[in-house]
């Protein structure tokens, strides 16, 4: 349901909260439709980020090797890939910086497909995935140069606990590097805050918040903020991609067939198209770090 009555806004900051999102729900979604994604978009399950007019598979590589420049990611480097997908991130880390990295997601059937997936390209000696909530993981003191997560953020409950956590296991110095789906800064009612809570409810969000948000969450955690990227203009094409595909596939039967959940998904890429195109919702990285 969507309906204005269910919109609920936090007064101390932008973000839009979505209540009715249950874990298990967003863990379910990731199991059935991963090969969906995989079919739909490619190894990487975010946003592509253009220059001109690449294919989408080298978009979404762009992205990822955009965050790595943004965060200054060393070869060798320790990583935590938060929320790993398929493994893309991690294993073109592995691949092309050396790095050593632990991904973890919510869904067991992404943890099995991450490691097939790092042995096929060679990088299974550099990975290891596990199916661990990121919101109950434990992780030693400093154990990680890098805190990478790409599109999951936006799926946590406590975002400000997380990044406590992030926190302690960041080494001195190490920085953690985000992409995220953002609530527009000045998106505070009306018919903006609607379409973000319709994009919370349809990509399974519990909440979304703004880019000062998590600058704030990022502070309060004791973490040095260094930078905001706005990618949004440079990401939005995604959509209109996606949409032409499921209309060109008939990948909504295929939709219906996996459960209401997964059609009111194929259903919302419109409106987050629309979100971006209004202002309601903004697309970006950002890096901390902690505090040698
Ligand atoms: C949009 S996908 C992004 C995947 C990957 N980062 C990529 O860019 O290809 C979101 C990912 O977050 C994971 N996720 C969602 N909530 C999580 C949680 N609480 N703990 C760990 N992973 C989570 C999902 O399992 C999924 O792998």
């Amino acid at each position: 349901m969507c309906g204005a009555a269910r919109l609920i806004l936090l007064k101390h900051s932008h973000m839009i909260d979505c209540p009715d999102v249950r874990k298990s729900v967003i863990r379910n979604h990731y199991n059935l439709t991963t090969l969906f994604y995989r079919l739909l978009w490619g190894r990487h399950i975010h946003h592509g980020l253009w220059n001109d007019s690449e294919s989408p598979a080298r978009a979404q590589l762009q992205l990822t090797e955009a965050l790595a420049s943004a965060a200054g990611i060393q070869p060798n480097a320790t990583v935590l890939d938060v929320g790993c997908g398929m493994g893309g991130s991690s294993i073109h880390l592995a691949k092309t910086l050396n790095c050593n990295v632990t991904g973890i997601t919510l869904s067991r059937l992404q943890r099995h497909w991450a490691g097939w997936s790092s042995f096929r390209r060679g990088t299974s000696g550099n990975t290891s995935f596990r199916c661990v909530d990121a919101e109950l993981a434990e992780f030693e003191e400093a154990a990680f140069d890098v805190v990478w997560s790409i599109e999951c953020t936006e799926h946590l409950f406590d975002k400000p606990a997380f990044f406590q956590k992030v926190a302690g296991w960041l080494r001195p110095g190490g920085r953690v590097a985000i992409c995220a789906w953002l609530a527009g800064d000045d998106v505070t009612d009306g018919p903006a805050a609607q379409q973000v809570y319709d994009v919370c409810e349809g990509f399974f969000c519990p909440s979304l918040g703004s880019s000062a948000d998590y600058r704030t969450w990022m502070e309060q955690a004791g973490l040095e903020f260094d930078d905001y990227q706005d990618w949004t203009d440079r990401v939005t094409q995604t959509w209109e991609i996606c949409r032409r595909r499921v209309e060109q596939t008939g990948m909504r039967h295929i939709a219906r067939l996996l459960g209401v959940n997964t059609t009111m998904f194929v259903d919302r890429f419109n409106t987050i198209l629309e979100a971006y195109r209004s202002g309601a919702m903004r697309y970006g990285c950002l890096i901390a770090r902690r505090r040698s």
